[in-house]
């Protein structure tokens, strides 16, 4: 196994077989995670990068079969936040150290591209200095081009998996990985910073899949990638799929860490929700943003795309406090930055 992560850390690719044994086999996973390390922080020191994340709405026109705010799903209180609400979430943020600000939410219609446009457009006169990042789902060429024009930096879209005959067992048949694929592309050639990804362990995921998401990765070469485990909603068709592997998650950024040396690499809430340390765990696996959370607390609780998730009651300083904290006792810091994906960071 030795020879291996050492091939994948000098090449930065092995063969499919080579990928399966590191994703599958027991062996002492610190090899793999000492060498994500050590990758990252030759371009990236101790640094940690935060995004405040604030969810603007649970409403969802989707009916993803994993997610808890699939539009199927009756029991959930929708909220949208206004205007002033977001802009309210940016003001805290600003104040605690926050450079980017993550929108995120479920597919809102009643979002429009004028009010996308008009937040975004407030949000960056405000805040020349902060990267507005969108996570709003599947829209057209259009309006990704409007949205950019208006002030938005980056866009997270999960691929959330690259074969389509699984894609097919997640999502509803209005929905397709070759529409993904293009909003993907589209993103790409407008000139956003792009994020995608997928859940490690989502119902008849196979390891050949994740091997099919791994090449995908490395065809598309995004600027960032969001993996977190799969975690059961019980209000979804999927309640009876147990959750997805803490460990193979941990294995799976440190391997895209040593494919992707540059690559921004957010330990997930969802990491952290699977288990108590686990973002602290994903920082030692080679990971290196985090993305606290934002949002006005009481709708923080209705944003729930699976069940428990991580919410510590903390007001956004208070939780920003701690996080320091429980980075500084693994060596690692955060810092005030826009974090972008060429930036030059100063090696410690
Ligand atoms: N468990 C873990 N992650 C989930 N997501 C959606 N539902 C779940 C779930 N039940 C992820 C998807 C989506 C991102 C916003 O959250 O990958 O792209």
């Amino acid at each position: 196994m030795r020879e291996i992560i050492e091939k994948l850390k000098l090449n930065k690719d092995v063969s499919d077989n080579e990928l399966a044994s590191l994703i599958d086999d027991n062996y002492d996973t610190e090899l793999l995670f000492q060498a994500a390390r050590s990758v990252r922080e030759e371009i990236y020191g101790k640094k940690i990068y935060i995004r405040g994340l604030i969810e603007v709405s649970n409403y969802c026109k989707n009916d993803c079969f994993y997610c808890g705010i699939r539009k199927s799903n009756l029991t959930v209180n929708r909220f949208r936040l206004t205007k002033e609400e977001i802009l309210s979430c940016c003001k805290t943020g600003y104040s605690l150290g926050f450079r980017t600000f993550v929108m995120q939410g479920g597919e809102d219609m009643h979002f429009t591209d004028d009010i996308i446009c008009d937040i975004l457009r407030e949000v960056k006169s405000d805040y020349p200095d902060c990267a507005v990042t969108l996570s709003l789902g599947e829209k057209s060429y259009e309006s990704y081009k409007a949205y950019f024009d208006a002030g938005a930096d980056r866009y997270l879209l999960r691929h959330e998996t690259a074969n389509n005959s699984h894609y097919q067992k997640l999502h509803p048949s209005a929905m397709s990985l070759e529409n993904r694929k293009e909003c993907l592309y589209n993103l790409r050639e407008i000139g956003y910073q792009v994020g995608s990804g997928f859940m490690v362990g989502s119902p008849y995921q196979t390891t050949e899949n994740i091997i099919e998401d791994i090449r995908f990765l490395q065809d598309f070469n995004p600027h960032m990638v969001g993996i977190g485990p799969y975690m059961t909603h019980s209000q979804t068709p999927f309640a009876n799929h147990p959750n997805g592997s803490v460990d193979k998650t941990l294995k799976l950024l440190a391997i895209i860490r040593l494919m992707f040396p540059k690559v921004l690499l957010p330990a997930t809430t969802a990491l952290g929700t699977a288990l108590q340390e686990g973002r602290e765990k994903g920082i030692l696996a080679g990971a290196n943003v985090i993305m606290p959370n934002l949002s006005p607390k009481d709708t923080r609780k209705l944003y729930e795309i699976y069940e428990n998730k991580l919410y510590t009651g903390d007001e956004a300083a208070e939780a920003l406090h701690n996080l320091k904290n429980s980075m500084k006792k693994i060596g690692y810091e955060i810092v005030v930055d826009r974090g972008d994906h060429n930036s030059k960071t100063p090696m410690k």
